[in-house]
């Protein structure tokens, strides 16, 4: 459901909707929601980088939010929840600001906010720079809301990279080496960004791709918990969500992606919403297609010019 009542979507999301979307500014969600109702909180924040939807373009008001949202956040979340924040940087004058370090100042003052892994999410395309590298990874902060928390490490296990490996020695000599069901993803995931070719491609500009918060729900709720996204945009967090059995609730301040949001999870349901697999493998080109041959121009050991 969508509304325009902070208090009807809280109630509605309580009392078992399981994909509610606020349309407004997230601030009042936030303050409508009881102390501890909520199992995970994923999000992507603007940037304040002069796009359509943000408020200014200057760092310092990111700032100045999320000083003010930490307690919100805090307050929302149960014992044992987890907050996970996905940002890039700001970039100004050519010189980049990491959002992450801010975010994390203003998380980590909360006094039972726990960082446990700075998540790197790398993808291969973007903007080509000219006086700096290209930036091609943003982070993910997870925190946990105190001490004990939920990890279900085994429904997020990847493929091993040799899954025949052995032991060559000691008393498990010839046993596999590896977890049978596969390894622990690690803290750096490769996820092609939504680009125009994207399958989830939609009008907005910045959304996340689905697989992000998937992977963040599998491992951090059980089945039927309630995840929030202050900052919805086209609810890619709340699609994740009802893939994986859980609630959502969001909040949206722009009706148009509130819509295309609301359009989705209804193209969700009558099964017709393109969404890429969470676990699947980037797609490398194989060396005998032409766009991956190497120009020749690199050499044929690729430092400098042939000879
Ligand atoms: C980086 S985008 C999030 C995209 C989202 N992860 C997705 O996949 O579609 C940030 C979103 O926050 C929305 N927004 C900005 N300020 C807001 C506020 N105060 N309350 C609620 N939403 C807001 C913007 O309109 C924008 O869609």
């Amino acid at each position: 459901m969508l509304t325009s009542n902070a208090r009807s979507a809280v109630s509605a999301s309580l009392s078992g909707q399981g994909f509610v979307l606020f349309l407004g500014d997230c601030h009042s969600l936030l303050k409508a929601i009881p102390p501890g109702s909520i199992d995970l909180i994923v999000s992507s924040p603007p940037y304040f980088m002069g796009k359509d939807y943000d408020r200014s373009s200057k760092v310092e008001d990111f700032e100045y939010q999320h000083e003010e949202l930490a307690p919100l956040l805090n307050r929302a979340l149960r014992d044992g929840g987890s907050l996970c924040w996905q940002v890039g940087v700001h970039v100004r004058n050519g010189s980049i600001v990491p959002l992450d370090f801010l975010a994390y100042n203003a998380f980590s003052k909360q006094p039972s906010m726990r960082l446990r892994n700075r998540i790197i999410w790398h993808f291969d395309h973007g903007m080509h720079a000219k006086r700096r590298f290209s930036g091609r990874h943003e982070t993910i902060l997870w925190f946990t809301k105190g001490e004990s928390y939920t990890f279900d490490l085994d429904a997020v296990r990847v493929p091993q990279k040799y899954p025949g490996k052995r032991h060559y020695k000691g008393p498990r000599k010839g046993e596999y080496s590896g977890h049978p069901s596969g390894k622990n993803p690690g803290d750096m995931w490769s996820v092609p960004n939504v680009k125009a070719r994207h399958i989830e491609k939609t009008v907005h500009p910045c959304q996340f791709p689905v697989a992000i918060p998937q992977r963040l729900i599998r491992a951090l709720t059980p089945a039927g918990a309630l995840i929030l996204d202050p900052f919805a945009g086209v609810s890619s967090s709340g699609i994740a969500a009802s893939i994986e059995g859980r609630r959502f609730i969001g909040c949206e301040i722009d009706p148009q992606y509130a819509e295309v949001g609301i359009e989705r999870y209804r193209q969700l349901l009558a099964g017709t919403l393109n969404v890429r697999e969470w676990d699947r493998p980037v797609d490398l080109p194989n060396p005998r297609q032409s766009v991956a041959r190497r120009p020749a121009h690199f050499g044929r050991q690729g430092y400098g010019a042939a000879t």
